[in-house]
């Protein structure tokens, strides 16, 4: 694999900047869907190396993830991937003390690539293996780094329990996390995810492939009020969420409207969208508040985390919503919202401190939710 494809995540200078010499080093692997990436994280909470090979531009053309594509690119790159992670590291693999991997859910093909290379180094090396659920990787990522209130990135831990929005490509729940491996489902979407109507949206307006980080972008010069998007379940009780009608009012308005689009059309366009998205996020996160699950366990922290957190306009929501409540916010910094290594790695330290580790074959999973750890 070419130099120029990979990408090296610097984190810049951490809290804790050494590591004390007890400090437990965990290699993990995440090829779940579109990134080949590892990291080594230690329990100081630093990040020693993290390489993240992103396959956006292979599937653009296509207009999404093709899956076989993605399976076949994992395999030609995670060699390198995890090699230059070590080597970047300073380290071998003598040095490493755990070894995790993703093993679902995502799209299995490239599940298997990521779950056999660390099966593979764990068995040569008689390391412990952590099979590490991709959402469970988001769901704790902010516990190793997080960017506050006030803006500055903290490796301090987030405390338990803490209420989390957990938006994605693939998901888009509402949990209360009262431990490592201990989630209870409070709302979650009846149909698309946050992540796909971006996507759905940013493709029927011609932005490309992903659609977020375009529509966020396009979303700051638009006139929020231009379209009357509905807010689905808005005027109902309970947490959960749904896009559909949302994806069925955009297509009701691109139409009716003439093509080609002007900017300023994509650009209204995209902020009424967005302004959507962020009221049903935010009526259905009110909800979840008040609801005596939640209420008691007292979360002292508002947690946003997946690919959508990246989204500038559902940060500022949640960060006011938190205030309100008198909670802290949290987010992971920008490069630990999508997929990457550094949160396997996390994920697979906490579950490895827990007790969490591999002790017979591990099939991995397309489909697992967080409520099945
Ligand atoms: O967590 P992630 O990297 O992959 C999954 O596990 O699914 O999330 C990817 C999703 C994509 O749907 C992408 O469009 C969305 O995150 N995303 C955003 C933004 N950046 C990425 N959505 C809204 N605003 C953004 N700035
Ligand atoms: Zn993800």
């Amino acid at each position: 694999m070419s130099e120029e494809k990979i990408i090296q995540m610097d984190m810049g200078k951490l809290d804790s900047e050494q590591h004390s010499e007890n400090a437990i080093l965990c290699l993990g692997i995440e090829s779940s869907c579109d990134e080949t990436s590892a990291a080594i994280v230690d329990s100081d909470r630093n990040v020693l190396a993290h390489i993240i090979y992103s396959q956006i531009p292979e599937h653009q053309k296509y207009g999404g993830v093709v899956p076989e594509l993605a399976a076949r690119a994992h395999i030609l790159a995670i060699d390198d991937v995890v090699r230059q992670t070590l080597d970047k590291a300073n380290k071998t693999i003598d040095d490493i003390d755990v070894v995790a991997a993703t093993a679902g859910p995502g799209l299995i093909g490239g599940v298997l690539v990521g779950w056999m290379a660390a099966t593979g180094i764990a068995q040569a090396t008689g390391k412990p293996l952590v099979a590490v659920n991709h959402l469970e990787g988001h769901a704790l990522v902010p516990r190793l780094c997080a960017t506050l209130a006030d803006g500055t990135n903290k490796n301090t831990a987030i405390e338990f329990p803490y209420l989390l929005m957990l938006a994605s490509g693939g998901h888009c729940q509402i949990l209360l996390v009262r431990g490592v491996g201990q989630y209870e489902m409070i709302g979650q979407t009846l149909d698309d995810s946050a992540g796909e109507a971006y996507d759905k949206v940013a493709k029927m307006l011609g932005l490309g492939y992903p659609g977020g980080p375009v529509v966020d972008a396009r979303a700051k010069s638009g006139n929020p009020k231009a379209f009357d998007f509905p807010r689905p379940l808005c005027d109902k009780p309970g947490c959960d969420f749904s896009f559909s009608g949302i994806k069925t009012a955009a297509r009701t308005f691109i139409s009716r409207a003439e093509q080609p689009f002007s900017d300023e059309y994509i650009n209204d366009f995209c902020a009424s969208f967005q302004a959507a998205v962020v009221d049903c996020i935010v009526n259905r996160l009110k909800n979840a508040l008040s609801d005596s699950r939640v209420r008691g366990h007292k979360p002292k922290t508002l947690v946003v985390a997946g690919g959508v957190a990246k989204n500038s306009a559902i940060r500022a929501a949640m960060e006011k919503l938190a205030s309100e409540y008198n909670m802290q916010f949290a987010a992971p910094p920008m490069n630990l919202c999508t997929d990457n290594g550094a949160m396997i790695a996390w994920a697979g330290l906490e579950n490895y401190k827990v007790g969490k580790v591999v002790k017979e074959p591990v099939a991995p999973r397309p489909r697992w939710p967080l409520t099945e750890l």
